[in-house]
């Protein structure tokens, strides 16, 4: 008999030290079931990175996102308060924005025209006179939790919950500020990584469970001297530390600059390569004068997107070339990982492999992570089974 999603949870020992414990059973990355609570959990309930602050600066300038399935907008008002909202018509449910990213005077719907003003309030509706019991002023656009740190806009579906300064908690927070590298700039203004401005996106789509992605970003270099030659050339892997906090995992290398002259050595300088890991989806990549996002969101059980932002202290068109020469040998990188995690998901659903040990040298972040899901999984099994 097939077991039950909550067999197939409490599978999981989330009391074992790293030197005892498992991984979570293989199923957790290929049943549908999990991947409908994770969405219904841990996607719902996390704040979650949908953009940053340069996208939205002004009145009316506004960004889309799709977060957990649902349409989110977020969008600068006239009164230049930052607001998010599901991007949702009251009318029949079209999305009202189509774009990813923008400016507007109001929002105009592209189905039957109902227009919504830059705070999401409903001010136009065409054709709709005669209608009985109808409040305008309680049909404007939805609104969801919205907040930012460091540059970075957040947004969280479920109301309550932790604020999203305690959701990314104390440690965190207090340990990104700490960075030498982002502290050393001339001005480091109210966001510690003022200096770094976006300079482009790039979307990788893998077939793989969204936890496999992140499983092999956290491993702690493990995979790195046996999967990414050039990176190995550059990064002190003996040296490499692996930090985890109450929702964040830190994983740092000094980088052995002058060892050689590689391609990647002319891209990766610095002191430190700092690679924060952030529960659940979000990876802040951070050497020097580049730094990279990763969001790794789910788009089936064995679908992932993960999309990158890459940053650098210089995007004026002088450093246009050396920009697109570092992104190359992080796509270099990417398409070594790509390659394995697929790899392991085509394990994952092999008769042969139910769950492994983890490295206790290297591998504390996953531990965090697993214990971390499974915390979401259990509270998220429990209220469901409260509400049938
Ligand atoms: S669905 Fe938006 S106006 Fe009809
Ligand atoms: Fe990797």
């Amino acid at each position: 008999m097939r077991p039950s999603i909550r067999e197939l949870i409490e599978y999981y020992n989330p009391n074992l030290s790293l030197a005892q414990a498992f991984t979570p059973l293989a199923s957790w990355y290929t049943d549908p079931r999990i991947a409908q609570l994770e969405l219904r959990t841990v996607f719902s309930r996390s704040w979650q990175m949908v953009g940053y602050i340069d996208q939205v600066l002004s009145p009316g300038q506004y960004l889309t996102s799709d977060l957990a399935g649902e349409p989110i907008l977020v969008i600068r008002g006239r009164d230049s308060v930052l607001r998010g909202v599901f991007n949702v018509c009251r009318h029949h449910a079209a999305a009202v924005v189509t774009e990813r990213e923008g400016k507007a005077e109001n929002l105009r719907c592209p189905y039957h025209g109902w227009t919504y003003d830059l705070e999401g309030k409903l001010i136009l509706t065409p054709e709709f006179a005669g209608v009985t019991n109808f409040d305008r002023s309680a049909n404007g656009l939805v609104p969801v939790q919205i907040a930012e740190w460091q540059g970075w806009v957040f947004v969280k579906l479920d109301g309550g919950g932790p604020n999203l300064k305690e959701f990314l908690g104390g440690d965190l927070i207090e340990r990104f500020e700490r960075l030498p590298s982002i502290n050393s700039g001339p001005e480091p203004a109210e966001g510690n990584l003022e200096r770094l401005f976006w300079f482009e996106r790039r979307s990788y789509f893998l077939n793989c469970n969204w936890k496999v992605f992140v499983d092999n970003y956290l491993d702690g270099g493990y995979h790195v001297p046996h999967i990414h030659g050039g990176l190995a050339s550059v990064l002190d892997y003996s040296q490499y530390t692996i930090e985890t906090g109450e929702h964040f995992c830190l994983q740092s290398s000094p980088i052995a600059s002058g060892k050689t002259e590689s391609q990647t050595a002319a891209v990766r300088k610095g002191e430190r390569a700092n690679y924060f890991w952030l529960y659940p989806n979000l990876m802040i990549n951070i050497y020097d004068e580049v730094m990279d996002t990763n969001l790794v969101i789910p788009r089936g059980v064995d679908k992932t997107e993960v999309i990158f932002d890459y940053y650098f202290a210089d995007t004026s068109d002088q450093a246009r070339e050396k920009n697109l020469a570092s992104i190359a040998v992080s796509e270099q990188i990417q398409s070594e990982d790509v390659a394995i995690c697929e790899s392991v998901q085509r394990g994952l659903n092999s008769r042969a492999y139910n769950s492994g040990r983890l490295s206790v040298r290297r591998e504390a972040g996953e531990h965090l992570f697993h214990r971390l899901l499974h915390a979401d999984l259990i509270a998220g099994l429990s209220d469901q089974e409260a509400t049938v």
